[in-house]
């Protein structure tokens, strides 16, 4: 490796990748920052180059990463994570950050995650799991409703169903175990419904210390007022205020620490982003609903937004196993993100559509970062479900939405779909005080 330049992959070509890339790209060290694949946003990023190999392709982004001097790779999706890119670049001594294959099973297995829960004694909610074979339909029946009804495996987070009458759990079952979303619901799992308000709660792992991110919420729901169909996040915000100082320490206490610890008791330290999405209640206790085994998109917009620390001198910190010695800096300021999706998303999603107005956006404050976008005969057009996310900043959620969504006015295709109402909870609760 040339001692003068340092290098950065980012694998991946979503919203988040952007943020990634861009928070990179800022530090003073860095020489390049290369994407793979990337999208129309890291493309005029500068400093930021695309490399057309895909987010699953290990062996070519191994290659890439070694014919090109990388000094640090960062994985954005889940997929290549599950699949054991970690380990592969490992075997050529490729530094990479991100979880090996084995305790990447938190994401990839839901079964498997209940089981660790519960063996660590850390709160999430009751379950049964089954298989086509033993499904017992009279006990799903009986249980009380609501009821959620998961695929155990990876469904890009459409592979839960939250049952309003006993029917539509046996209905929900039954359909995922006939194989409504392949492979991934071959085992399902049964959960108790948990009231309260969702928190994602992300930390930074060298495989015993963690570093933890600021605090975020994101918006599953396409439409306004948390209704209509789950998404992958229609937009997210930090910090969360229901993660107030109390809040923060038991999650650390009672989730995170023991996490960390019984992975590492297990055999399969956790080295990468490691993202709880909880469940609080009234009381301020925290219960897992999933686990990430990466950054959250659309939180990782407006988090890194907020960051003001070198990304690559914390992942540096946490290969060497020494993030203890590190701390994370963050603007003090709220940060808000909007997700600008395309016509059709969450299901058939159409391609093609000419974007405009990305000129007027660059003379507004905040950061309109790309997803699903890409460059064809010298237009942006939309290439992918969700297609932006704008993020404002601001000395209030509010200031920070209402320079967001002037980002959003901005931008322009046919068929956009963005929600006006992210951030609402936090709204209320700062005009409460
Ligand atoms: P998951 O993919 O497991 O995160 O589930 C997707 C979404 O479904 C979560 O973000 C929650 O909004 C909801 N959800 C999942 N499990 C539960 C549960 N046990 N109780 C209430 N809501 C849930
Ligand atoms: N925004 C939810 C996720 O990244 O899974």
């Amino acid at each position: 490796m040339d001692s003068k330049t340092y290098k950065v992959l980012i694998i991946g070509g979503g919203g988040r990748e952007h943020a990634l890339a861009w928070k990179c790209a800022q530090s003073a060290r860095v020489t390049e920052v290369l994407v793979a694949p990337g999208n129309a946003g890291t493309a005029r990023e500068p400093k930021v180059r695309n490399v057309p190999v895909g987010a699953e392709d290990i062996e070519k982004l191994a290659d890439l990463a070694a014919g090109e001097g990388v000094s640090l790779t960062i994985v954005g999706p889940e997929v290549p994570l599950v699949a054991g890119i970690v380990d592969h670049f490992a075997m050529r001594g490729l530094p990479c950050f991100g979880p090996r294959k084995a305790p990447a099973q938190l994401e990839g297995s839901k079964a498997f995650t209940k089981e660790f829960l519960i063996r660590h004694g850390i709160p999430t909610a009751g379950y049964r799991k089954f298989t086509r074979d033993n499904f017992d339909r009279a006990w799903l029946a009986a249980q009380p409703t609501p009821v959620v009804v998961k695929a155990s495996g990876l469904a890009a987070g459409k592979g839960v169903i939250i049952a309003q009458t006993a029917a539509e759990a046996v209905d929900a079952a039954e359909s995922m175990l006939q194989g409504r979303f392949g492979a991934a619901g071959d085992e399902i799992v049964i959960e108790e419904f948990l009231d309260g308000e969702e928190a994602s709660f992300i930390v930074m792992c060298d495989g015993t210390h963690v570093v933890p991110m600021a605090s975020s919420q994101d918006h599953k729901r396409l439409r306004d007022a948390d209704e209509g169909p789950n998404t992958g996040g229609m937009g997210a915000y930090s910090p969360a205020p229901v993660v107030t100082p109390a809040v923060h320490e038991r999650i650390m206490c009672e989730v995170i620490d023991p996490t960390v610890r019984g992975l590492a008791a297990d055999g399969m330290p956790f080295t990468g982003f490691l993202y709880a999405g909880l469940m609080i209640d009234a009381k301020g206790a925290p219960k897992v609903i999933e686990y990430n085994v990466r950054f959250g998109d659309p939180e990782t917009q407006p988090v890194l937004a907020r960051l003001k620390s070198d990304l690559t001198v914390l992942c540096e910190a946490a290969l060497a196993g020494r993030l203890d010695t590190v701390k994370a800096e963050w603007d003090p300021r709220a940060a808000l993100g909007v997700v600008i999706a395309a016509h059709g998303y969450p299901d058939e999603v159409r391609k093609g559509d000419v974007v405009t107005g990305l000129d007027q956006v660059g003379a507004l404050p905040g950061k309109l970062f790309h997803a699903g976008t890409a460059n064809r005969d010298g237009k942006v057009v939309t290439s992918g479900g969700r297609v932006f996310c704008a993020v404002g900043l601001g000395a209030t959620v509010r200031a920070a939405q209402r320079e967001a969504y002037a980002i959003v006015d901005a931008v322009a295709f046919e068929g956009a779909q963005s929600r006006r109402d992210i951030g609402y909870r936090a709204i209320a609760r700062e005009e409460r005080r």
